[in-house]
């Protein structure tokens, strides 16, 4: 395959802070061809594109803007990226970066037209859509990897061979949570995270439901959300706190916390981590894992001017950051561009393999269950179901039955 072009639906946080300048590092690399990236607005756009951080980091690199802020206006452009996608060869690559509840339409555009697609998580917000995902990007040969990052931490990989080598026996009570800085309730979030759409575990906390899968294997059997609403600035509302209890297929019980609420005051980018305690033969085991103190603390002259950036810092090199290796530019490193890079590299696997080894690729991509797949983390689909269901439902338990999701 000659490099493959990409279009990236969405230019907002996750774009600029993560996607962006990991696909320009592949580009620089030769892996890929043209970026394009749509927003609804060419302002969304042109903010990107102005990025001081990326720039200085790729210099020389850009993408083609769409819709084109020299002549876009205020308008928002929604439909945009369904012609950008009709109009591209087939078998390129979509990134879907756009709000949760848009994925599903942005997705089978892309597959339906042909092309691979990476997709931020959560992929989808019901095992139906999930399926049917799974069955249009079988049927024709294409890639759809969830891009759950934390998998490609280290600490991820080496919790789940040690755990599956029998190190830590079999996982009875464990504990996480992620809670994100208060200023993102200043941000784009009020207006598509509210009640109506989302909520803080369906947001964030799915990342530590896909960690213990991905750590165990097990499976979630049923889950139970308490909901806290709170306004954000614009008045609209959000549950912008949640507590979930999953119950998994062999009795043990994962409690998940999380928030817009860590203070913009405090270190670190957020708060988060995991505690798994595991019963083997006659001994305890257990596994924590701090996610947010990664053991560096800076403490600046001077207040930097992002927001939640801190005087006092806990800086985490492991998820993604710039660094000077003797140039052009910077390189960026870390578990969130790795994610990118595996996943890309699915892609291009299958687009080098003959039409009638397809197939067997993708299998063998579902069966590795590294890159989370619609067909190997549908489980995920099922705990967003569930957990909607609950916490709609004052956080009843939703009973994840093999046809149907019920309300205890
Ligand atoms: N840790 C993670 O894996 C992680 C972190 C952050 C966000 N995300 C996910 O990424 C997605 C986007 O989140 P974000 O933080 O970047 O949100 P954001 O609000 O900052 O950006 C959303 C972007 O989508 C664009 N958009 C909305 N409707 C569109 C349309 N019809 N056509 C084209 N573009 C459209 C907006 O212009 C904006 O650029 C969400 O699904 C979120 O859950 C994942």
């Amino acid at each position: 395959m000659s490099k493959p072009q990409v279009l990236m639906i969405g230019g907002g946080m996750i774009a600029a802070d993560q996607i962006l300048p990991s696909l320009y590092q592949l580009q620089r690399r030769g892996v890929l061809g043209g970026i394009g990236v749509c927003a609804q607005r060419g302002a969304t756009v042109k903010a990107l594109a102005d990025v001081e951080m990326i720039r200085r980091a790729f210099p020389g690199h850009s993408f083609r803007p769409y819709p084109d802020p020299a002549t876009a206006g205020d308008a928002p452009h929604p439909l945009l990226y369904k012609e950008l996608i009709a109009a591209l060869p087939p078998r390129q690559i979509v990134i879907a970066a756009i709000p949760d509840q848009l994925h599903h339409d942005v997705i089978m555009t892309a597959l339906r037209n042909n092309q691979h697609v990476l997709a931020v998580k959560p992929l989808v917000l019901t095992r139906a859509h999930a399926r049917e995902i799974e069955q249009e990007a079988r049927a024709r040969g294409l890639v759809v990897g969830v891009e759950y990052h934390k998998r490609f931490d280290d600490r991820s990989l080496l919790a789940r061979r040690r755990y599956r080598e029998g190190w830590f026996g079999e996982f009875k009570l464990g504990t996480a949570s992620l809670m994100e800085k208060w200023y993102y309730r200043h941000s784009n979030f009020q207006n598509w995270c509210t009640s109506e759409n989302s909520d803080a575990f369906s947001y964030i906390g799915c990342h530590y439901v896909d960690l213990v899968h991905f750590i165990t294997g097990l499976l979630p059997a049923s889950v139970s959300v308490y909901g806290i609403e709170d306004r954000y600035p614009n008045g609209n509302k959000g549950y912008l706190w949640t507590d979930a209890r999953v119950i998994w297929n062999n009795g043990a019980c994962l409690n998940v916390q999380n928030s817009l609420s860590f203070p913009d005051g405090a270190p670190g980018t957020n708060a988060q981590g995991l505690s798994m305690y595991c019963s083997g033969g006659d001994r305890g085991a257990w596994l924590e894992h701090s996610d947010q103190y990664r053991g560096l603390r800076y403490c600046y002259t001077q207040q930097p001017d992002a927001p939640g950036s801190t005087m006092f810092a806990e800086p985490s090199t492991d998820y993604f950051q710039y660094v000077d290796t003797g140039g052009p530019g910077l390189e960026v490193v870390g578990y969130g561009f790795r994610s990118i890079d595996h996943i890309i590299a699915a892609i291009l696997r299958v687009e080098s393999a003959r039409e009638d080894q397809r197939s067997t690729i993708l299998d063998e991509i579902d069966a590795a269950g590294v890159i989370a797949t619609p067909s190997n983390s549908s489980y995920n689909e099922m705990v967003m179901e569930a957990g909607r269901l609950s916490i709609l439902n004052g956080g009843r338990e939703a009973v994840i039955n093999a046809h149907e999701i019920t309300l205890r």
